[in-house]
């Protein structure tokens, strides 16, 4: 019987241990390649969902685009007017320029109030449980750029 508990507890231990293991490979950056303050290539090697897009960047707790920029989201009565309108943004930029803005804006302005979504150091202030983890996955940040890209 004891040993029976034993057994469930070390299989416990090496399941959470191989949880953790792969939350840290997820969490790692992808390698991405900046020039003329755009990046040309897909972080993930391929391209996002716009409609999982539209849904982050309504999201509170993740995207939350809409805090601070207008867009074509009417059912949402709330849009923030802190940064452009981002009707039309993919007629002033190109993809490239869009997913260097989302990823880390301060490259283009290091004195702008925009988040960098992918970004795990550099933060000032940062609660523990989210230190040297970016606010949003590779995936997540293409869906972003795919939507963003729609809005023409
Ligand atoms: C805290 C406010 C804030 C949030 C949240 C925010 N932005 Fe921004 N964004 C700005 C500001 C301010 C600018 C203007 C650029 C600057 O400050 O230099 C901007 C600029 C941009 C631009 C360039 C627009 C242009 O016309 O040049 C894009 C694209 C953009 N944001 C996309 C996004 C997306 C997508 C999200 C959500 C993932 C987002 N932003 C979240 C404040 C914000």
């Amino acid at each position: 019987m004891g040993d029976r508990i034993l057994a469930v507890w070390a299989l416990g231990v090496v399941l959470s241990l191989g949880f953790s293991t792969n939350a840290t490979a997820a969490e790692k950056l992808m390698k991405f390649m900046v020039k003329d303050g755009a990046i040309a290539k897909s972080l993930t090697g391929k391209p996002g969902d716009a409609t999982k897009g539209r849904k982050l960047a309504i999201s509170r707790k993740q995207g939350n685009c809409l805090a601070c920029h207008k867009m074509p989201i009417p059912e949402q009565p709330f849009h923030g007017e802190v940064g452009p309108e981002l009707n039309g943004v993919a007629g002033r930029l190109s993809e490239g320029q869009i997913r260097a803005m989302i990823v880390n804006p301060k490259m283009a302005n290091p004195n702008t109030i925009m988040p960098a979504f992918y970004r795990n150091e550099g933060f000032t202030r940062v609660l523990k449980k989210f230190k040297g983890k970016a606010m949003l996955s590779a995936s997540q940040v293409e869906d972003l750029v795919a939507y963003t890209m729609t809005l023409k």
